[in-house]
């Protein structure tokens, strides 16, 4: 079972990047957890993808059309979700000049997040849940995994909180469950 994990924040010490690597150690036998880097994707922008995708857009189109879910790990940027995640799904979500479907069309998508605040990134959750289920994704219907006062659970860039290890390493067993009953 491949997953593609991306993260919201381009930040080197971010939390949600730390979470997605936790769940890279967390993640159930026969899970493989792939991370996706954000920091070469252009903006969107419409005049470009009509010239033909650019190759980092082409690139994260294709590492989701390999994978058998995603795992998003979701920052709160001023109560919504950041620029960076907004403009993955943007370029995700369409069809683009050389493709019969979106990549994000049918695809299966477990949230996550981690902020220092202390509601754990859920107005964002909710806002992504929303626009992926537009772009024609599926997100998981349980289960929420909101790691807030992150600062004191991700020390040095390692999710060091057992309660939280243990909550993602359950959540990572649900996704799996689920991924494998509606598997093609
Ligand atoms: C522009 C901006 C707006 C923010 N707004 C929120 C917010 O609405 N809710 C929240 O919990 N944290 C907010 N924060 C704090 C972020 O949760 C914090 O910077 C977090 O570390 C970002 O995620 P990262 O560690 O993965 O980079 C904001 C940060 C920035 C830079």
């Amino acid at each position: 079972m491949n997953i593609l994990g991306i993260s919201g924040s381009l930040r080197q010490a971010s939390f949600n990047t730390a979470l997605l690597l936790a769940a890279q150690e967390l993640a159930p036998d026969g899970m493989n957890i792939a991370i996706h880097r954000l920091h070469d994707l252009p903006l969107f922008d419409q005049d470009v993808e009509e010239q033909g995708d650019p190759a980092p857009v082409t690139a994260l189109k294709q590492a989701i059309d390999a994978a058998d879910g995603l795992l998003l790990a979701c920052p709160e940027y001023n109560g919504g979700i950041t620029g960076v995640l907004k403009n993955a799904v943007d370029w995700a979500s369409r069809i683009g000049k050389a493709r019969k479907i979106a990549a994000l069309s049918g695809k299966t998508v477990c949230i996550i997040g981690a902020s220092p605040g202390a509601t754990g990134t859920v107005r964002a959750q909710d806002q992504l849940r929303l626009i992926l289920r537009r772009a024609g994704a599926r997100t998981e219907p349980q289960g929420d995994v909101l790691v807030f006062q992150a600062h004191t659970k991700i020390i040095d860039g390692r999710l060091a909180d057992a309660r939280t290890r243990e909550a993602l390493g359950r959540h990572l067993q649900g996704f799996a469950v689920r991924l494998a009953a509606t598997a093609p």
